[in-house]
């Protein structure tokens, strides 16, 4: 590939897709150069710390949990929800450090997380054709031809939701909420009320014991900072370039550009050519980047993404973040890997196990089956396995809220039940139960995969 100069601009020369159409040219031009005046949201040493992590993770000495919601919207911005998010990744986070070992590295789909692709410029209700959703950040959900015009303040408002949310965010991470002793007691809360109870209750105690000990010894959260804060970082898909551009800003430490969005932006897996302009805008920002990878991926193609976004091999500067579904994963994974462990190249395998098993229901609710999820998920563990390669995160779309989305896990959800608590404004995400039952799966695969790799020191999360 031709690499031209990098400029935080340079992507507007090349071919964009899944833009939206903005009938007012000087009002986005207007918005672009405000936004371009604003604070970053996030500093471009946290995307270095970050992307140092998952440097470590590629070396099998971390493990990346990714989360949050498919689409964040406008009308659920509360403290209740991004508290409740947070917890349930932190309970998660908790589970998974314990097994493996090994640090968590927590990472959120929030904060920024607003603009989606469609498969459709057009979305048609009885006979009625107009512009798709596009997301919180572009238009209006609501179906009506006011509602559907993109409309460029909408990104001032996605701006102001996603600092007052980080605000929030970097307070609980630091404040006391993320303290260890607390969230394990919020998990044996969750053991205590799930109906599959037994199967949660020795890896409980277990963390119960180990607390003990800890404090015994005089290891507690009031004297050791690292007991009582976690550091977490925001992600978000690299779609609306206009405003992604705004937010770039040159770190006068390093001389580089970083996206000051989101700590991780990653490129969606429709926007993802090679000459155009998202893998453009990508690959002159420093930020770690992930890359969603499905069905249609060539091995070819993918090492020239990895050679135009990772041209240096940086540890943690790329995740592949892969999406086939649970029929397909063993087919397609194995091709991959090979492919890149041919050529040498060094990446964060990560497995997304909720976009490729999506499915619809007769009632038309789009869901996504647990069963699936965690097949797909074991298959990735398996897969690389096989290939003596490392799993090296998992991306999962949930929220902290009792909704019923997928179907299955302990409480068993059904296609008939979909309707009570439906409320995402885009795919289906599990509900807190549903995410914290993954995560005991995901424990028990680390621990599987620890114990089968020779003794290695323990390193020390944040
Ligand atoms: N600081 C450590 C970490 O982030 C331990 C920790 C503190 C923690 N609070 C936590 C781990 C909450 C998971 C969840 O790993
Ligand atoms: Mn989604």
């Amino acid at each position: 590939m031709a690499q031209s100069r990098w400029t935080p601009e340079s992507w507007r020369a090349k071919p964009i897709e899944q833009q939206p159409v903005y009938p007012d040219a000087a009002a986005l031009a207007e918005v672009e150069r405000q936004l371009a005046g604003y604070p970053p949201l996030v500093f471009a040493g946290e995307a270095r710390k970050l992307k140092s992590a998952l440097g470590k993770a590629q070396a099998g000495e971390a493990f990346l949990l990714q989360g949050g919601d498919c689409a964040e919207s406008f009308a659920e911005h509360s403290a209740d929800n991004i508290r409740d998010f947070f917890r349930v990744l932190l309970q998660m986070a908790v589970v998974m450090t314990y097994a493996a070992a090994s640090p968590i590295i927590k990472v959120g789909r929030v904060a920024g997380q607003f603009a989606k692709p469609r498969s459709s410029d057009n979305e048609t209700q009885n006979g009625v054709s107009l512009p798709a959703y596009r997301g919180d950040i572009v238009n209006d959900i609501e179906f009506n031809a006011q509602a559907r015009v993109p409309d460029p303040r909408r990104q001032l408002e996605a701006y102001r939701q996603s600092a007052a949310t980080l605000n929030l965010l970097r307070a609980f991470a630091s404040g006391g909420y993320a303290n260890l002793e607390n969230v394990h007691r919020w998990m044996l809360g969750f053991v205590k009320d799930s109906p599959q109870s037994e199967r949660y209750q020795e890896i409980a105690d277990r963390i119960t014991e180990t607390l003990g000990f800890m404090r015994a010894i005089g290891l507690n959260p009031e004297a050791s900072p690292e007991l009582r804060a976690t550091d977490f970082y925001t992600s978000h898909e690299a779609l609306l370039l206009g405003y992604e551009q705004a937010m770039t800003r040159l770190d006068s430490t390093s001389g580089d550009y970083y996206a000051t969005s989101g700590h991780m932006l990653w490129i969606g897996d429709r926007t993802r050519q090679l000459e155009g302009a998202h893998v453009d805008y990508c690959r002159g920002i420093k930020n770690p980047i992930g890359l969603k990878c499905g069905p249609s991926i060539q091995p070819d193609d993918l090492i020239r993404l990895i050679d135009a976004l990772d041209p240096a091999q940086e540890p943690g500067r790329l995740s592949l973040i892969c999406r086939f579904g649970a029929d397909k994963v063993e087919a397609m994974l194995p091709t991959l890997i090979r492919a890149v462990k041919r050529e040498g190249r060094k990446v964060l395998w990560v497995c997304d196990p909720m976009h490729g098993n999506t499915i619809k229901t007769a009632t038309g609710y789009k869901t996504r089956p647990t069963e699936r999820i965690a097949s797909e998920i074991r298959s990735f563990f398996a897969v690389h396995r096989g290939e003596g390669t490392l799993a090296g995160g998992v991306h999962l779309e949930m929220t902290g809220k009792n909704v019923t989305e997928c179907t299955g896990g302990a409480r068993a959800i059904s296609e008939e039940d979909l309707h009570d608590r439906y409320h995402t404004y885009c795919d289906p995400r599990l509900n807190a139960e549903q995410a914290v039952e993954l995560a005991f799966l995901v424990a028990e695969l680390l621990k599987a995969e620890r114990l089968a790799q020779p003794a290695r020191p323990v390193q020390a999360a944040e």
